[in-house]
């Protein structure tokens, strides 16, 4: 019956807009929201935090499986700890990207991806959504614009938060990390044959958000 329940897939690169898009979406539809990212993202500040080094597979592994993170209205926890921004620095993401490379530490996180899944529906948004955690959702969207746009939106984002940012070596890690999110054994960012493309080059959010929507009704996945 769990199966039933439906699920919309988010996939894309870095700084595609997709976490921005994904809450939005869930909103409009009443729906749950799981930012599988900041879940990597929380793993490498916990393993760091733990003095485990990031390809200690095992260790990282450890951590993952009993990770006490929690989401609340926008915000996200690490026991007792808010680190809603610290998990957005640069080093989290960098530190995200080769703790997801890991195949133990994605196998800790998968359960407790699935749990999201609950009535009226649930939209993820990550790398492997449509592919790995919910390979049966309804409707797989791949979300993408191109690196110099993400990096911008990604600048602004830091700026916004008062957090230091260089354009160009925001665009050089950008190329990095989505090179390595897409070359991985395990998992790769992909943009799979099921999957609706959806570039946001010259698309605000707005317009990604409605054509999603307008998507899920056509496929009578809400009313
Ligand atoms: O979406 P994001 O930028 O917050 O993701 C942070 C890192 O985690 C990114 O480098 C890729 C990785 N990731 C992943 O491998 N699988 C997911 N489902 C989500 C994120």
């Amino acid at each position: 019956l769990v199966r039933a329940v439906p699920v919309i897939a988010i996939d894309g690169p870095s700084a595609s807009g997709k976490g921005s898009v994904a809450e939005r979406v869930a909103a409009q539809l009443g729906w749950e929201v799981l930012d599988s990212g900041a879940l990597y993202r929380i793993v490498a500040l916990a393993a760091v935090r733990a003095g485990v080094a990031l390809d200690d597979e095992a260790g990282v592994a450890a951590i993952a499986a009993r990770l006490p993170a929690r989401f609340d209205a926008g915000r996200v926890w690490l026991g007792g700890d808010e680190v809603s921004t610290e998990i957005r620095s640069e080093a989290c993401s960098s530190g995200a990207s080769q703790v997801a490379a890991l195949p133990a530490v994605r196998e800790a996180l998968l359960a407790r991806q699935r749990d999201y899944r609950t009535r009226p529906g649930l939209v993820a948004d990550g790398r492997d959504m449509g592919s790995v955690v919910f390979p049966d959702a309804g409707l797989k969207i791949f979300l993408t614009a191109s690196a110099e746009a993400r990096a911008e939106r990604r600048y602004k984002q830091l700026m916004a938060k008062g957090l230091p940012a260089n354009m160009h070596d925001l665009l050089s890690d950008l190329q990095e990390r989505d090179a390595r999110d897409a070359m991985r054994a395990v998992a790769p960012l992909q943009k799979l044959p099921d999957a609706v493309l959806l570039d946001t080059t010259d698309l605000d959010i707005d317009g990604a958000v409605a054509f999603i929507v307008d998507l899920v009704r056509d496929r009578g996945l809400a009313a």
